[in-house]
């Protein structure tokens, strides 16, 4: 049995996507978010400038005092799940495996689509670990930077997603996927847009995934809140609360006020 928080991070509002599924999952527990809403996109920067981000952000949270950190952002989780796993003491939970592993119950003809940021395809995780989870898949990933300012605008349903999935998402069509893995945390905000677009494709959120598999890490490892159920969620960005407070009424039909913190000094 353990009260404290659930740590959650995210560039900006992509992990709410997450936070959303875990409230849901894990009703007794009290969240922790961060998003780096001075910061994003992650999506096109080096290794070492997200490493950097995300070093800064798990120094705070642990300030917070939170039992475990969920890295909710496909960036982040592609590009420094490991080196944060080797610098700090605290159990991460990262998003790129959990969407593997449901993947790999789903898919029928191992013809596998990914979307990601670009400094996650360029990663190459997925591949290798889709590979290793599916003998014989084929994988075709695809970036969607445009994704991730559409979703942090609100613009979930508009003509302008609308069009720029299509674009995106008509190459992997063509490939005849029969599974896609949204490797951002960003895009199950444009969920509904997607799902026209990609028809009978079974999409991944791993934002899903990656609440179950919190849950059951947190059971496994006796880390469960037992006790009375959360009192509250706390939520911090690094810039504007506005956009971040509106975005997150949509995604966990809750009212929050974000708290702006200088994240430069952790
Ligand atoms: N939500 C993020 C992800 O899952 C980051 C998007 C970005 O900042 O580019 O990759």
């Amino acid at each position: 049995m353990d009260a404290r928080p659930i740590g959650i991070f995210d560039s900006g509002v992509g992990g709410l996507t997450v936070a959303s599924e875990v409230i849901k999952a894990l009703p007794n527990e009290s969240v922790v978010y961060f998003g780096d809403t001075a910061r994003v996109p992650y999506g096109s920067k080096s290794v070492e400038i997200i490493t950097k981000f995300s070093r800064q952000i798990v120094r705070f949270l642990l300030s917070k005092d939170v039992k475990v950190i969920v890295i909710a952002c496909g960036t982040a989780s592609s590009n420094s799940y490991t080196i944060l796993a080797q610098e700090f003491d605290i159990p991460f939970i990262e998003i790129t495996s959990p969407g593997v592993d449901d993947c790999a119950h789903v898919t029928r003809n191992k013809i596998v689509g990914v979307i990601g940021t670009e400094a996650t395809i360029r990663s190459g995780l997925y591949e290798t670990l889709l590979k290793n989870a599916i003998e014989g898949a084929q994988i075709y990933s695809k970036a969607c930077p445009l994704f991730v300012p559409l979703a942090e605008e609100g613009w979930t349903q508009n003509t302008v997603t609308r069009l720029t999935a299509e674009i995106y998402l008509q190459e992997l069509l063509d490939k005849e996927i029969d599974s896609l893995i949204l490797g951002c945390t960003h895009y199950p905000l444009l969920l509904n847009c997607i799902r026209d677009i990609v028809g009978s494709v079974r999409i991944i959120n791993a934002a899903e995934s990656t609440a179950r598999k919190l849950k059951q890490f947190l059971r496994e490892n006796a880390l469960e809140n037992t006790g009375s159920p959360a009192k509250s969620h706390a939520f911090y960005v690094s810039d504007n609360t506005n956009k971040f407070n509106r975005i997150c009424r949509l995604a966990l039909r809750q009212e929050h006020e974000a708290i702006k913190v200088d994240i430069e000094k952790y």
